[in-house]
């Protein structure tokens, strides 16, 4: 696997957050919070990456992660540029590190890759000059690292803590990189009690996610957890299996006010979006007193804005 950090143990590229210390994702969870302001006042503005383009390299559609990434890379002074590469003309290997010369020459510095084939992202790590950055914005199924840490962030500003929390990951865990990138900072980040709930067809691997609990039963999963993190059938990635019917997925994963209720009283909800009301979530719970779901897309951008000033933030000294 390339190498994230640079010999001086700072983040050069944002691959996964698997091989990092609690102390490097307290740090990323720190700076990511001194950029998040009510909805209402100014986001922060700065010119920390003055001089310095950042290019947004997505070939699976996306809103959030998108758009946050291009106005945190904006509102740290930077100069962006998107290429929508097609699905139709996608990629291989050689080709995608030609694109990625080429925008090297253009002086960029830091290259957001999403991409439906794992180790993209890490093919072009290994493949650019030394001062430029490489970050993960979604790699096939297995990893989504700054939604892993807006996902932390978010549940650390409503519980403010992590040891003793429980937490469920419901649905498609399987196919979820958001899942493993969700688990890797929760373990580093100390808690104990992550559960996996869902259908049998959709659970990873047995020896993926060790020592979380799985649960066939939603009603049994949830009992007493803090946080529930829904997850979207990811249809996309299914290959020749069987997607689940949505109603009668529905009527058995679906996340409903009845079910919600088995949780802790004050339990938070959380989905990464895009999220499909009626199949794993009940408009009601989407958005209701308990639902955090829209504070995880404002905390997208705080965090993306901490992960590009700490990649780039060096390049000015
Ligand atoms: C997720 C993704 O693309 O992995 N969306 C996101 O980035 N917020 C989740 C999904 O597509 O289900």
């Amino acid at each position: 696997m390339t190498e994230q950090l640079r010999p001086d143990g700072s983040l050069r590229h944002l691959l996964t957050l698997e091989t990092l210390s609690r102390a490097q994702l307290e740090r990323l969870l720190d700076r990511a919070q001194t950029f998040v302001r009510p909805l209402g006042e100014r986001p922060p503005r700065t010119q920390a990456l003055a001089g310095l383009t950042v290019a947004n390299l997505f070939t699976e559609p996306s809103t959030r992660t998108r758009v946050s990434f291009e106005l945190a890379a904006k509102r740290l002074g930077a100069e962006v540029v998107n290429l929508e590469v097609q699905l139709s003309s996608r990629v291989k290997g050689e080709s995608m590190l030609d694109t990625v010369y080429t925008l090297q020459s253009l002086h960029v510095d830091a290259l957001v890759i999403r991409d439906a084939e794992a180790g993209v992202p890490g093919l072009v790590a290994g493949h650019v000059a030394p001062h430029v950055s490489v970050l993960s914005a979604g790699e096939a199924h297995v990893s989504h690292p700054t939604q892993g840490l807006l996902d932390t962030l978010t549940i650390y500003q409503r519980k403010q803590r992590f040891a003793g929390l429980a937490v469920a990951i419901v649905g498609d865990v399987r196919h979820s990189r958001v899942a493993r990138s969700a688990w890797h900072a929760l373990r580093a980040l100390g808690v104990a009690d992550v559960r996996l709930v869902g259908p049998a067809a959709l659970m990873p691997a047995a020896n993926e996610f060790e020592g979380c609990a799985r649960f066939r039963s939603i009603g049994r999963g949830l009992e007493g957890v803090d946080v529930i993190m829904m997850l979207r059938i990811q249809k996309e990635r299914f290959g020749d299996a069987d997607v689940p019917d949505g109603e009668k997925y529905f009527a058995a994963w679906g996340l409903t006010p009845e079910r919600l209720a088995l949780a802790r009283p004050d339990a938070i909800v959380m989905h990464p979006q895009p999220m499909n009301r009626g199949i794993e979530i009940a408009s009601e719970v989407a958005d209701g007193a308990q639902s955090v779901i829209r504070d995880q897309v404002r905390n997208g951008v705080a965090v993306r804005m901490a992960v590009l000033a700490e990649v780039l933030g060096a390049r000015r000294a």
